[in-house]
């Protein structure tokens, strides 16, 4: 089983990888991360969360924690972001390898993004609320940018101590309990 890596792991701020689109051994490796995603209840995964310095992410924002025939995972290989718009939203944010915390993160709803699905076909998925959050974060993640780098700097500090804080309560992958809130 893959294990998450936590924040600071040098692999978190490493500029992911491209992969070969329609390589066959991302069907593999993306299934055992969309398992891994499931098994801490996240909406999305990215490579180097795993270790994996490759740019792919698994993502599915719909899922029923309640409900395991709701699994409908999206693999997206070599993600790129086309386009962002609306008026930014600041919103909380959890990340797997930042478990206990949850951080405000100023991002424009709307994402749209390019891709290559796992049979190596280029497509385009976008949308707004928790989908477009979801992509611009694990996107993040493939260029080594984690949420103490895209939170506000003014916040940083705080977020840091709020992450040492959960690391002290040893709360685990997919716990937000301590919230970092706006000044
Ligand atoms: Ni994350």
């Amino acid at each position: 089983m893959l294990e998450i890596l936590r924040a600071p792991d040098p692999v978190l701020r490493a500029t992911a990888d491209p992969c070969e689109p329609g390589d066959e051994a991302l069907k593999e490796i993306s299934e055992q991360m969309a398992e891994v995603m499931y098994n801490n209840n996240g909406c999305g995964l990215a490579a180097p969360q795993v270790g994996l310095s490759k740019r792919l992410i698994v993502i599915d924002v719909a899922y029923d924690t309640e409900d395991e025939s709701s699994r409908d995972p999206i693999v997206l290989v070599n993600p790129e972001i086309v386009e962002l718009a609306g008026d930014p939203v600041i919103d909380g944010e959890g990340c797997l390898s930042c478990p206990g915390i949850s951080v405000p993160i100023k991002r424009k709803p709307y994402a749209k993004v390019r891709y290559y699905n796992l049979d190596g076909e280029l497509w385009e998925i976008a949308g707004d609320g928790l989908l477009g959050r979801c992509l611009q974060h694990e996107i993040d993640h493939l260029n080594g940018i984690t949420l103490f780098e895209s939170v506000a700097p003014e916040l940083r500090i705080d977020a840091l101590n709020a992450y040492e804080e959960a690391k002290a309560q040893g709360l685990k992958p997919g716990e937000t309990g301590i919230e970092v809130k706006v000044r």
